[in-house]
């Protein structure tokens, strides 16, 4: 079977079944993150509990760590990035990894090199955790199918399907906000149809028991309701925003969109769908605003709230750095015990 199957066999819209078993080795351990579905809400709260410990105060030093001593990390990024692969970076980095951020404009892959290939030679270099970003949907469970046993595969953004590690950053930046998620509303605005963030969030706050989830959008930005059986899908922002206790603004997915037919153009996006400040007035009192970045200021957000005391959008970013330690510490641990 080795290399057998064609990548571009694998277009789906979300992780399958056995996707959600692969993320697990025979004792249950978690060795690849793949979807944050399958992960239970005591693992979650494992992860998130283990997070804290890596979150210091600003202007004091990072909160290092020896857990990755001896292991390689490779950053293998098939799609633009500056938070995810940043934060993947330092944090391996901060647990005393050596790290590879493989430049794929200057990889073999550009003369012809299949994926795989370029995995199993990095294997061959005793990396022991790949970081996978692909604009495919399928990739990282392909890969972890096919990779060696001994080692991991952590998706960091894969097609509109699934971004776990920015699920789990946002779950820890409602948690140290709010607290209990049984009780929050959480509104999702903007292009939830091709949104892997939306998507992940959703599976995550799912889990996690949130009160009420609410996906806010134009009706060609809305999402197929079978992916979100749980959420409200709402078309109204002043209505999707009412009581809420979170709201997340996401940007326009352009390189996922094959036609702009039936998308607003910016001016009336951002006067219906637009999250801003006087929009706020409608949510709770001391509702948050978030964002998983890149940002378009002034198109689903208005530039001054996204810098206000409400916004939580730097903190999410830091969130992400102690998220994915506790996440390369979990699966280290685990290919430890192999
Ligand atoms: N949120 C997020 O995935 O950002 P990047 O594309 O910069 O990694």
């Amino acid at each position: 079977m080795r290399g057998a199957m064609s990548v571009t066999e694998l277009f789906k819209s979300e992780n399958t079944a056995d996707e959600i078993e692969l993320q697990f080795d025979a004792s249950g351990r978690l060795k690849h993150l793949l979807t944050l579905r399958g992960l239970d809400r005591s693992l979650i709260t494992e992860l998130l509990d283990r997070s804290e410990k890596f979150l210091s105060p600003m202007g004091q030093p990072v909160v290092r760590s020896t857990a990755l001593q001896g292991r390689t990390v490779a950053n293998l990024f098939f799609e633009p990035s500056t938070r995810t692969r940043a934060s993947f970076d330092l944090a391996a980095r901060r647990m005393g990894a050596d790290v590879l951020n493989l430049d794929v404009k200057t990889s073999a892959r550009k003369k012809g090199e299949s994926i795989l290939d370029t995995l199993y030679t990095l294997q061959a270099m005793q990396v022991d955790i790949f970081v996978i970003r692909d604009a495919s949907a399928g990739v990282p469970a392909y890969i972890a199918r096919l990779v060696g046993p001994h080692a991991s595969i952590l998706n960091a953004g894969e097609s509109d399907v699934s971004h776990p590690t920015q699920g789990l950053l946002d779950l820890l930046t409602i948690r140290r906000h709010k607290g209990d998620f049984g009780e929050l509303v959480v509104a999702i605005v903007g292009d939830i149809a091709h949104s892997r963030v939306a998507r992940s969030a959703a599976e995550g706050l799912k889990t996690m028991g949130v009160g009420e989830l609410r996906l806010i959008s134009p009706e060609a930005l809305a999402p197929d309701p079978d992916a979100f059986p749980s959420a409200r899908i709402m078309h109204n922002l002043d209505d999707g925003i009412r009581g809420a206790d979170v709201v997340m603004a996401l940007r326009i997915q352009r390189e996922r969109i094959g036609s702009l037919d039936g998308i607003p153009g910016i001016d009336e996006y951002y006067k219906n769908f637009g999250v801003s400040s006087a929009r706020m007035q409608n949510a709770a009192p001391d509702a948050i605003v978030m964002h998983p970045g890149p940002m378009n200021r002034g198109i689903e957000i208005e530039s001054s709230l996204a810098d206000s005391s409400q916004s939580v959008i730097t903190e999410q970013v830091t969130n992400g750095v102690a998220v994915r330690m506790a996440l390369l510490a979990t699966v280290a641990k685990t290919l430890g015990s192999q």
